[in-house]
Order: C-alpha cells, then sequence, then structure tokens
C-alpha cells in the first residue's frame, strides 16, 4: 500500500463490512471507506481515526471494481438514504449476505454460517412505500438527513420513492411555504392499494386510513403505525416467517398492524400480539375483528412490561415470532422467551448486528438454527431483513 501523506492513502477494498462500508487494511491500519465497491482501487483520505481504526472517503477512483456502475441518483453521496447505488444489483445481494454472514461469525461466535441467498426486491428502484421526510425550517429545505449529519438534504426527486410517493412529495414541496415550515420537524408518508397517509397533517394533507391485501388478508393502517416499506416483498416474506407451524398458543411480539398476527390466528387456537404503539395495536385489533378473527387478542404494552408481568401466568407457548426495531429485542425479552421455551421461534429482522447478538443468547439457550433466509427490502442501500427459525428439541425445566 503507497502512502502519499499522513492524510492520504492508496487502497484496495476488500469486501463490505455490516454499516456498509468498504474494509481495506493499509500501513497496519484497518480502514473503512465509505461508498467503496469491493475489488475498487481507490485514493482515500482519513477523515477520522478511532484507535486502530480509520474511517475514510474516497478521494480518486483509481481503477474501478468490475461491480462498480455510475451512481444515478444526483443526490448520491449526499443524501444520506441510499449508500448501495455505487454497486450492481448482484454485487448489492451478495454484500447484503456478506454482512449477516459476518455478523453471524463475529457477534452470534457462529464458526461456519450456511451460505445465505437473498431474495431479490422485483423493484430495484420505485419500491418505496414508507418514507419519513425531514424539514428544516431554516435551509427551507425538505427530504433526507445527509449522510453523518443532522442537516437535510433538499431533495426533489428520489429513486427509491414508489410514483405516487413521489408524487406526494412534489405536492408537499409546492405547499405554502409558512404551511409547510411552521412547525413540522418531519413528515411521515405510507401508501396502501388506496391511496397515500400523511403525519402529521397539515395544509391538505391528512392522516388518512388506507389498506392493502397481502394474500389473501387486508391489512388497514395509517402514517402513525409502522408499517413494511417493500410492499413487492411481503408474500415471501409472511409465507417465509411463518412456515408450516400449527398448535395451541404463539405470541407475536412487536406485531405492529397485525402483518403476522392475522395469518398466525389462522394456525393456532390462541395468537397474543403485543405492541407499545396504541395507534398500530387498535389498527391490529380492527384488522382481526375485519377478518373475523376472534381467537388473537393485542395487548398495547411494550413487550418486556408485558413478559415481566405475565411469563408466569402464561401456560405453554408452542411458538414465538419476534419483529422488533432496529435494537433488536431488550435482553429480558430473549430472556423471557428462554423462560418460556416454545418449540419454535421465528425471528424477523432488519438490522444483522442486532438479530446476531439476540441469536448468541438464544443458542446458548439452547435453541439451534433451521433456517437463515434474507430479503432484499431496502434495495440501493445496505440494509437487509433477516428471518431466523430456531427449534429446540431440549424439553423445559
Ligand atoms: C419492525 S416493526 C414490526 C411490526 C410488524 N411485525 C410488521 O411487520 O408490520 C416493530 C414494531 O415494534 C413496535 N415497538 C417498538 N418498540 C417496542 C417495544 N419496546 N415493545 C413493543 N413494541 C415495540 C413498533 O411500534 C413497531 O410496530
Amino acid at each position: 500500500m503507497e502512502t502519499e501523506n499522513s492524510m492520504t492513502l492508496e487502497v484496495e477494498i476488500e469486501r463490505i463490512l455490516p454499516g456498509g462500508v468498504g474494509l481495506a487494511h493499509a500501513d497496519g491500519k484497518t480502514i473503512f471507506v465509505a461508498l467503496a465497491a469491493p475489488g475498487d482501487r481507490l485514493r482515500v483520505t482519513i477523515d477520522r481515526v478511532q484507535g486502530n481504526l480509520s474511517f475514510a472517503s474516497i478521494k480518486e477512483i483509481v481503477t474501478p471494481s468490475p461491480v462498480r456502475v455510475e451512481p444515478p441518483c444526483p443526490y448520491f453521496g449526499r443524501c444520506g438514504g441510499c449508500d448501495f447505488q455505487q454497486m450492481t444489483y448482484e454485487a448489492q445481494l451478495v454484500a447484503k449476505a456478506e454482512i449477516i454472514r459476518d455478523c453471524l461469525r463475529r457477534i452470534a461466535h457462529l464458526e461456519n454460517p450456511p451460505e445465505i441467498a437473498v431474495h431479490a426486491s422485483p423493484k430495484e428502484w420505485r419500491y418505496r412505500a414508507r418514507a419519513t421526510w425531514q424539514v428544516d425550517k431554516e435551509q427551507e429545505s425538505v427530504g433526507y438527513y445527509e449522510r453523518a449529519s443532522r442537516r437535510v438534504c433538499d431533495v426533489a426527486d428520489c429513486a427509491v420513492l414508489v410514483p405516487v410517493l413521489q408524487t406526494t412529495l412534489e405536492q408537499v414541496r409546492a405547499t405554502r411555504r409558512d404551511a409547510l415550515l411552521d412547525g413540522l420537524e418531519h413528515i411521515d408518508v405510507v401508501v396502501g392499494d388506496d391511496g397515500v397517509s400523511l403525519a402529521p397533517e397539515f395544509a391538505d394533507f391528512r392522516t388518512s386510513e388506507v389498506s392493502l391485501k397481502v394474500f389473501d388478508e387486508v391489512y388497514s393502517y395509517n402514517a402513525e403505525a409502522f408499517f413494511q416499506i417493500n410492499q413487492d416483498l411481503l408474500a415471501p416474506l409472511i409465507a417465509t416467517a411463518l412456515p408450516n407451524v400449527t398448535g395451541e398458543t404463539a405470541l407475536d411480539l412487536y406485531c405492529g398492524v397485525g402483518l403476522f398476527t392475522l395469518p398466525l390466528a389462522r394456525r393456532f387456537s390462541r395468537v397474543l400480539g403485543i405492541e407499545a404503539n396504541p395507534v398500530a395495536s387498535r389498527f391490529a385489533r380492527r384488522n382481526l375483528q375485519q377478518a373475523q378473527l376472534e381467537n388473537a387478542k393485542i395487548i398495547t404494552s411494550t413487550v418486556t412490561e408485558w413478559l415481566r408481568a405475565n411469563v408466569r401466568r402464561l401456560d405453554s407457548v408452542d411458538f414465538v415470532l419476534l419483529d422488533p426495531p432496529r435494537a433488536g429485542a431488550e435482553s429480558v425479552v430473549i430472556k423471557s422467551i428462554l423462560d418460556l421455551h416454545p418449540k419454535r421461534i421465528s425471528y424477523v429482522s432488519c438490522d444483522p448486528a442486532t438479530l446476531a447478538r439476540d441469536l448468541k443468547k438464544l443458542l446458548a439457550g439452547g435453541y439451534d438454527i433451521d433456517l437463515i433466509a434474507a430479503f432484499d427490502m431496502f434495495p440501493q442501500t445496505h440494509h437487509v431483513e433477516t428471518v431466523v427459525h430456531l427449534s429446540s428439541e431440549v424439553p423445559s425445566s
């Protein structure tokens, strides 16, 4: 590796790491390079040093990787939204599988994690059916946070938004500035089969209720509740998260508006869904009611509080589905699941690092991994959705 001066180095990118950065080594240092492609030969500038780790940005592409492509978005590099546009779609999928395997090896201490096929998104662009747009009053900008910053990148055209949300973005941006900038910090938007919901309400925009049909289930929700971003992958995600499981009792932890609760209620005699957001839990109850599923109950509570109060009162639980936010499940949640000792667990995760942290505890508690599948819910970004099936043959003590 050639050192030009203390701040600039020439490096080769070995692979993509969790967090989406490229890994390189030079002068005994480990270097993380933003927006790199595996196989790139780059001149990089060191921006920050933390112990033996250096964080760098690309100064010049000396020899582009065979998988490098020209990022089509004019905001690429500035906008914090998409950090994989510099790679072919095929290379993005390979990098995501490698990210999951890296976390399983380093964090869960799985010596030989299986090969993981990442289900491709049917749409590489214009797939995003939910978004949060930031509003900056001083700059009068509307868009996404810039990379590693709280400054708002003013985005007029976002290439990953579904067309109807792109139109909404244009309508929002065309709204009277005083209405748009009055007290709004961010705007949540989500799409259904029947329109767009936006929160908070302002000018002529309403937090209307929308609905979406997936398989034979209909889900209603609005922009105040969580809903999955990539609706084209929902059917395979549900089919994988809920394989041929049946039984007496199932728990759906972090259940949102009931995406998995409805199909679970068709397979188990009794289902309990736990969700902290009261708007989401209200929709989950309504969705069950409209599907005439009376064997499922939704509790508005944090999973931690509910498990603390109820773990000893629950008889036997056959199946637990958990789909926590990016932070993963709290330690007490994993401990309670081990105490409940369900025969099977399905863990749906949007962060491979916290997934691996939680898997390590479940494996130590006697569970084995039966399957790992991944879904590219977020093309053009390093994010990836993972589903893991676990089972335990050890009888509970
Ligand atoms: C990744 S989403 C999954 C939702 C649902 N399973 C789905 O696929 O639509 C996580 C959900 O957990 C909820 N949540 C976040 N923290 C929570 C907590 N501590 N306890 C219960 N629910 C929580 C969020 O409101 C959100 O609905």
